[in-house]
């Protein structure tokens, strides 16, 4: 792979230890995969923040990155394990959250800022179209490709905060425009009438699809709701890192004339939903993967209005939307009801199995796969209907 002077520089650690380490994991990346030379990104979005997902080992490799590392490009951070201010009405256990807090100190340390959300987008990181980037966290990832037009492969953690240090990444993958072609066509049948059905859809063709880019067709319109579920949920199911939508998303004219295609109609939309449906009433219900939007704050506030939730209830969002939702006014009305902000944090990365909790209401399919993973029962269903179901007296 070809290197820049400056680029040798950094692998000789005439920049530093981390600098050095950073690019170490780049040249390894671009062998892997064949990549001509780097391409400089302008910003980053680090996943692997939770300690839960990081342990010790990971914990030793921030704090080494830290002693001299800093970021190069604007870069911002995933959810951590709990909120960092309210972990212990959270129920977070004090050893896990000394252990998250020296997590969120190396990484403040290396200049990355705490913005704790899966939302960058929603919260000033948002590239435009053509940009590279580096983003680990799927679900943005996809959101960033297929919505805004930018450009990032998939990151994990440590490939993702070395473009950080680096302000580089390996030009391979969907960096190049000719891997962003459809690769798969989807003929939308179904009714999609609410974000849900957007994020079943998602969780259907990202099993079929596996690591493919569908393009979907007969969709119409979408709202940025609909979209982040999408994203989110092609990429839990499978690896999808991008998808098109027919005369909505910025390259959807890539598509070339003949592609294998798949149906999506009623039958699997209920297909899907009913299989993301455990039995068992919901202890613990929770909306807000990916992180919520001010217009999902402002619909929450609507139907919360002069209720009172009976059971635990969790609203993910990043602070930066909290903060939009306060000043509208929507965010009291939301704690009103009982109801709780889990800000920096998700009911996939806090150890809510830990917690007691068993079965978990979302709206999210990307939310019951990844909690069915850890142990939990899960039920998908609406955003009116958690709210309907967080309210239940019985
Ligand atoms: Fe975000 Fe957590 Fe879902 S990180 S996409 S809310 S699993």
């Amino acid at each position: 792979m070809h290197l820049t002077r400056e680029e040798e520089g950094m692998l000789a650690g005439e920049q530093g230890v981390a600098t050095q380490k950073a690019m170490q994991i780049l040249v390894a990346l671009g062998k892997i995969y064949d990549a001509e030379r780097l391409v400089r990104v302008s910003s980053v979005q680090v996943s692997g923040v939770s300690y839960k997902n990081l342990g010790d080992a990971g914990l030793e490799f921030l704090s080494e990155l830290a002693r001299d590392g800093r970021a190069r490009v604007k870069t911002t951070l995933n959810p951590a394990g709990m909120s960092l201010t309210d972990w212990r009405s959270q129920g977070i256990e004090r050893g896990f959250a000394e252990k998250q807090l020296q997590v969120i100190d190396a990484y403040a340390k290396l200049g990355v800022e705490i913005s704790c959300t899966c939302t960058p987008y929603l919260a000033g990181n948002e590239p435009g179209l053509g940009q590279h980037i580096a983003w680990g966290e799927s679900s943005a990832v996809a959101y960033a490709n297929s919505v805004l037009g930018a450009r990032t492969n998939r990151e994990g953690g440590p490939s993702a905060l070395a473009a950080s240090l680096t302000g580089r990444t390996p030009l391979y993958g969907l960096h190049v425009a000719e891997n962003r072609v459809p690769t798969v066509a989807v003929d939308v049948e179904a009714q999609l009438r609410l974000p849900e059905d957007f994020s079943a859809m998602g969780y259907h063709v990202g099993k079929a699809v596996k690591d493919g880019i569908p393009v979907f067709r007969g969709v119409g319109r979408a709202s940025l709701e609909d979209l982040k579920t999408l994203s989110a949920a092609l990429a839990s199911s499978g690896g999808i890192a991008m998808f098109h939508i027919e005369g909505l998303t910025p390259e959807c004219n890539l598509a070339p004339r003949s592609l294998e295609t798949l149906t999506f109609s009623r039958k699997e939309l209920a297909e899907t939903s009913s299989l993301l449906n455990d039995d068992g009433a919901p202890d613990f219900v929770s909306v807000g993967c990916p992180h919520c939007s001010l217009a999902e704050l402002s619909t929450l506030a609507q139907l919360l209005e002069g209720r009172q939730v009976r059971r635990e209830f969790w609203v993910c969002c990043s602070r930066e939307v909290k903060r939009q939702g306060d000043e509208a006014g929507y965010s009291r009305l939301i704690e009103k009801s009982g109801a709780k902000f889990a800000l920096d944090t998700c009911m996939v990365v806090a150890p809510v199995e830990e917690l007691g909790y068993r079965v978990v209401a979302t709206n999210s399919a990307k939310a019951c796969h990844y909690l069915r993973n850890a142990g939990l029962k899960v039920r998908f269903m609406p955003l009116e209907e958690c709210v309907m179901e967080a309210t239940r007296s019985e």
